[in-house]
């Protein structure tokens, strides 16, 4: 068995084999992959018993496809209409300038990726974003550059 089909088959154990168990399991994946190909989508449908369309619909909604390879962070900021009234375009504008990247970029030392993504369920705490699996919310300039401060000084 290759090692993607061991850390889905340990996440699916884990999770229970039930259809609620499609985003943490996906998460699963992204935590220790960094990566979440169409091959492993096909297995977490088989291994869940549900349809690869499913499979494919969840991830896209939260933008947990890539098909390239990211960062070792992923930032995925939320782009819905609460974080978007609450500042999510400063705190975009802020993470842009701090990491010279646009959306979709992943910077040079292949450290951070930026990538939007659907509501994440934080509404009541927007504007929030996600680093791998790693919530951040009430997010300002001032606060986002001390998250990433953070990672930057992690990974000196
Ligand atoms: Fe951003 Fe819900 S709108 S978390």
């Amino acid at each position: 068995m290759d090692n993607i089909s061991t850390t889905i088959k340990t996440l699916v154990k884990k999770h229970g084999k039930k259809r609620e168990s499609l985003l943490p399991v996906l998460q699963g994946i992204i935590k220790q992959e960094n990566f979440l190909s169409e091959y492993a989508m096909v297995l977490v449908a088989t291994e869940l018993d549900i349809s690869a369309a499913e499979v494919y619909g969840t991830a896209s909604f939260y933008s947990f496809m890539n098909h390239k390879k990211g960062g070792k962070y992923i930032i995925r900021i939320c782009k819905t209409i609460t974080c978007s009234m609450k500042g999510k375009i400063q705190v975009l504008q802020a993470i842009e300038d701090m990491l010279k990247i646009k959306v979709g970029d992943t910077t040079p030392d292949g450290l951070f990726t930026l990538l939007e993504t659907n509501c994440l369920g934080w509404c009541h705490k927007a504007p929030a974003m996600l680093i791998n699996d790693e919530v951040y919310t009430s997010l300002t300039p001032e606060r986002v550059r001390e998250i990433l401060s953070e990672y930057l000084t992690k990974n000196k």
